[in-house]
């Protein structure tokens, strides 16, 4: 079951006195139950951050984060995370990387659930590669399957596709749409490209530079599934162009 998720006045500093750098200022954001939002900001605008808040994985200063009504103290078992690198075991195969969430949690193997997510990423016949024998982008369709192993109802993303080429990044928008569909996960993706964001998101969170807070939410009024012929349509165009433009006026350059 998709949970939502719930961010309320949310602050987070790092360090204290005058070195002390505030990275979220008072954030209000909620995620429905099976929605997908993208976040879209300046680099060093607090999004990592943000996730990390989100994935239980740091605390914020103030503030409360709620997920499926839950305060989230903790990192949970249903929530997947792909972080911006692919953070793989070096000794362990492609595949016991994927399987790894399922031994912490001791939920028995899945070889067949694996191996239809590797094959969903492109990456059959390298079950019994190490890390260091794949190019980034196939390290990062790792950590992707990995993510989703233990089918988690809240898939957190951070730039997960940055490393991937052009034709691969958007093979991958395409059956990250797919996958979401047909499982209804609640999806927060953190995104360099305001394209991806908008191809992929029922609304994109627009954030202001340091600290981060949020400048404006866009909603994305387009049909499902989306694919890249999309881009030719209006509303497409319009979505970007205004994203672009609260970016621009950030002081962002792209
Ligand atoms: N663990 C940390 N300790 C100190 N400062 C941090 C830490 N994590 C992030 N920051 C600072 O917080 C700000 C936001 O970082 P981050 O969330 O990574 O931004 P983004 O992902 O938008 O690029 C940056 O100025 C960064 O240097
Ligand atoms: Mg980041």
């Amino acid at each position: 079951m998709a949970q939502p998720i719930t961010i309320r006045d949310v602050s987070k500093t790092f360090g204290s006195g005058p070195s002390s750098v505030q990275a979220l200022q008072r954030i209000d954001l909620d995620v429905g139950a099976g929605e997908f939002v993208a976040i879209v900001g300046a680099s060093g605008c607090g999004k990592s951050t943000m996730l990390r808040l989100v994935g239980g994985l740091s605390a914020p200063t103030s503030g409360r984060i709620e997920i499926g009504g839950q305060c989230v103290s903790e990192p949970g078992p249903g929530i997947g995370i792909v972080f911006q690198t692919p953070v793989l075991l070096p000794w362990r195969n492609v595949e016991q990387n994927v399987q790894l969430p399922l031994v912490i949690q001791r939920s028995g193997n899945d070889p067949q659930r694996i191996q239809a997510l590797l094959d969903l990423v492109g990456l059959r016949g390298f079950e019994r590669s190490r890390p260091f024998e794949l190019s980034g982008g196939m390290q990062q369709r790792v950590a992707l399957c990995r993510a989703l192993v233990t089918d988690p109802s809240l898939l957190l993303m951070d730039e997960p596709f940055g490393a991937l080429d052009a034709l691969t990044r958007e093979q991958m928008n395409l059956e990250l749409q797919r996958i979401w569909l047909e499982t209804g996960k609640t999806v927060l993706l953190i995104t360099h490209s305001i394209t991806e964001a908008v191809m992929l998101a029922d609304r994109v969170v627009v954030m202001t530079p340091r600290p981060g807070r949020i400048r404006e939410i866009i909603e994305v009024d387009l049909p499902r599934p989306r694919d890249f012929t999309a881009l030719r349509q209006t509303a497409f165009h319009e979505a970007c162009d205004r994203i672009r433009l609260l970016m621009n006026a950030s002081g962002f350059v792209e």
